[in-house]
């Protein structure tokens, strides 16, 4: 296992590896990893020769300074996970300044609308960051496929939209969902909750997996209204909001169709910590 914390080192060391003609597959993530980040980094090494993980908070993607000041930065346990799963594994972890060169903005991107629904929605600006960060990550790493979870669906689809419009050469991977035991989505942000309010998180799913059962039977404003009135019941959540949305469009749908793929997105604050999760409606 190799790393690298700077871009001409890690583009030296690809060069190499390019010019046999073989596949590299890329992991972008922030760190804090979990079992979630691992499961992509495993899909990745099953379909390429080298697979490159970049460790990087992005500071352009946070709309809210506090967040980026608390989220967890824990490299050397990272390392250390991942040293686990292959040798052919490449590590990239680079300062702020290798990355955006003393100009940390973003720029604007046009997604087709997917930026204006739910996340782009409640956080301003998001959206541009994300497709800042993953742009430059992908001109440096230059990867054949490319890994993002579920658990950011919206995300994952602003990617395949961006590398769509751009004609980036890398094909974007989708991949499930990894959960605790109790059913909450593990994401690095659980490791801010306390013990406590990570069982009473499973509430999450809980609800996501019973709105699944009722739509169909009831309209979208119908399960809205079960899954507020849910969060309501227990005073330490708030809900951001509750959606059913067409998995293309990401615009919301007032009912169920026999064509249509739908899924249900949340997004909660317990003990003002924001966590996100979605389900398949079908
Ligand atoms: P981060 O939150 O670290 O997530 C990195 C990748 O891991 C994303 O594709 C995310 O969807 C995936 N992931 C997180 N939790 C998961 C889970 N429980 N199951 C499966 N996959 C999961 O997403 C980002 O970082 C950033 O926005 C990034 C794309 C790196 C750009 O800065």
């Amino acid at each position: 296992m190799l790393i690298f914390n700077k871009k001409a080192d890690l583009t030296a060391h690809l060069t190499a590896v390019r010019s046999q003609k073989t596949k590299i597959g890329f992991v972008p993530t922030m760190g804090a990893l979990h079992q979630g980040h691992l499961s992509l980094i495993k899909e990745s090494t099953k379909h390429n020769a080298i697979t490159v993980v970049s460790i990087f908070v992005n500071p352009t993607q946070f709309n809210n300074a506090e967040d980026l000041t608390n989220y967890p930065r824990t490299l050397e346990r990272d390392v250390e996970k991942i040293s686990t799963l292959s040798d052919e594994i490449v590590i990239y972890a680079p300062a702020v300044e290798d990355i955006y060169e003393g100009d940390t903005k973003s720029t604007a991107f046009d997604y087709d609308g997917l930026e204006f629904q739910m996340e782009g929605a409640h956080r301003p600006g998001h959206f541009d960051g994300v497709g800042t960060i993953v742009k430059k990550l992908f001109e440096i790493v230059t990867p054949t496929n490319a890994y993002f979870g579920e658990k950011d669906f919206q995300q994952l689809q602003i990617i395949k939209k961006m590398t769509e419009k751009h004609k980036l050469p890398v094909t974007i991977h989708g991949c499930p969902i990894h959960r605790e035991p109790n059913g909450l989505a593990m994401s690095s942000r659980n490791e801010r909750l306390s013990e406590e309010a990570r069982n009473e998180a499973a509430l999450i799913y809980k609800t996501l997996k019973a709105a699944k059962i009722k739509f169909g039977k009831q309209t979208a404003k119908e399960v809205i209204a079960f899954v507020t009135k849910e969060f309501e019941k227990s005073p330490n959540f708030q809900l951001e909001y509750f959606e059913i949305a067409d998995e293309a469009t990401l615009l919301p749908c007032k009912r169920k169709s026999k064509t249509g793929k739908y899924r249900g997105f949340i997004a909660v604050f317990i003990n003002n910590i924001r966590l996100i999760d979605n389900i398949s409606l079908n």
